[in-house]
This record gives structure tokens, sequence and C-alpha cells, in this order.
């Protein structure tokens, strides 16, 4: 497994959508187990295919990542899962605003609307069909990769003087590199 290099805002790829997944090959799955390490490395919750340059609809998180925020105990098992294609079919539930930061959008967290539970249908890696609900930190996760998939980021839901401010910052930087 590799640690692959996570892209960040204002990279390419990580504002335009993905393309359905119809073939799951060793390719695939080699992705997967490299977007899993490189999760873990980070680290983070959940990962995106396009936060790693390659902008297919594939998206893996962290199993544990509820019990995490909620257990002091850090000794949980690394353990991820995939979903290839992932949609949310409904939602439900009044919205929560949570503080989000991404991987891929550096040194910036805000709280962000989402919904509170969503039901979301997949495949797995076996090419299996997978429908279930979430809710809570999981739902959050949901939502926040699967937009990724439409070339959506976090800072795209907040307001629009915030979101100015956060670019007006990132292109100082980029300008003084
Ligand atoms: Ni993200």
């Amino acid at each position: 497994m590799t640690v692959l290099k996570v892209l960040v805002y204002p990279e390419k790829s990580l504002l335009q959508p993905s393309v359905k997944v119809d073939n799951i090959d060793d390719e695939l799955r080699q992705l997967i187990d490299n977007m899993g390490e490189t999760m873990f490395d980070a680290p983070g919750v959940g990962l995106a295919a396009p936060q790693v340059g390659i902008n297919k609809r594939v998206i893996v998180y962290d199993v544990n990542a509820r019990s995490k925020e909620d257990d002091e105990t850090p000794e949980i098992k690394e353990e991820f899962r995939a979903l290839i294609n992932p949609e949310i079919i409904s939602a439900s539930g009044s919205t929560v605003s949570k503080e989000e930061g991404c991987l891929s959008v550096l040194d910036y967290n805000a709280d962000v609307k989402r919904y509170e539970k969503v039901s979301i249908r997949a495949l797995n890696l076996e090419g299996r069909k997978l429908e279930f609900n979430v809710e809570g930190i999981p739902a959050i996760i949901m939502q926040h990769e699967i937009d990724h998939l439409d070339g959506i980021l976090f800072i795209d839901r907040i307001s629009v003087l915030k979101r100015a401010m956060y670019k007006k910052k990132i292109n100082k930087q980029l300008k003084n590199q």
C-alpha cells in the first residue's frame, strides 16, 4: 500500500465532477487500498478519489469515526470501508451545523449545514448493491465525501463572505510561494 499525495484547493480535479465506475478491477482495488492508507496517514475520517487526482466516484471512510470522537481511548483498530458510485437517495432530520475541515482545504475549518440522517445507495468492493441509513457523524462524512464527487468542497457551502476571505488568503499564499 502506498500513501498518495492529497491534492489541495484550488487543484483542478477537486473542482470537477467525477465519473461513475463501471468496472471494479485490480486497478480500482489498488486505488482503494491506497486511499485507505492515505486517509489514516493524514489522518482523516474520509477521502474521495478526486482528492488524489482520480476523478472516479469512489470514497473511503473510517468506520470508527464516531467512536473515536466519543471515546477517549485512541486504541481503536484502523478500519475503513469503500463505497463505489455512492448516492444520497434521501435525507431527513433537521439540518445540523458542525465544524468541518478537509484534507484538501488547508488551514481552515468552518461550520457547515448538513442533514442529520441520509440514506445511501452504493456498490461495495464486490460490486454488490448496498442501501443503508446513517446519522450523526457518519452522515456528515457521507455528505462531505459525496460532495467531492460532484466537485463541491465544504467551502462551497459556507457564506459567500467567508468563502471569499478563504480564497483571498489562499491566493495570497500562492503568490508568495
Ligand atoms: Ni474533504
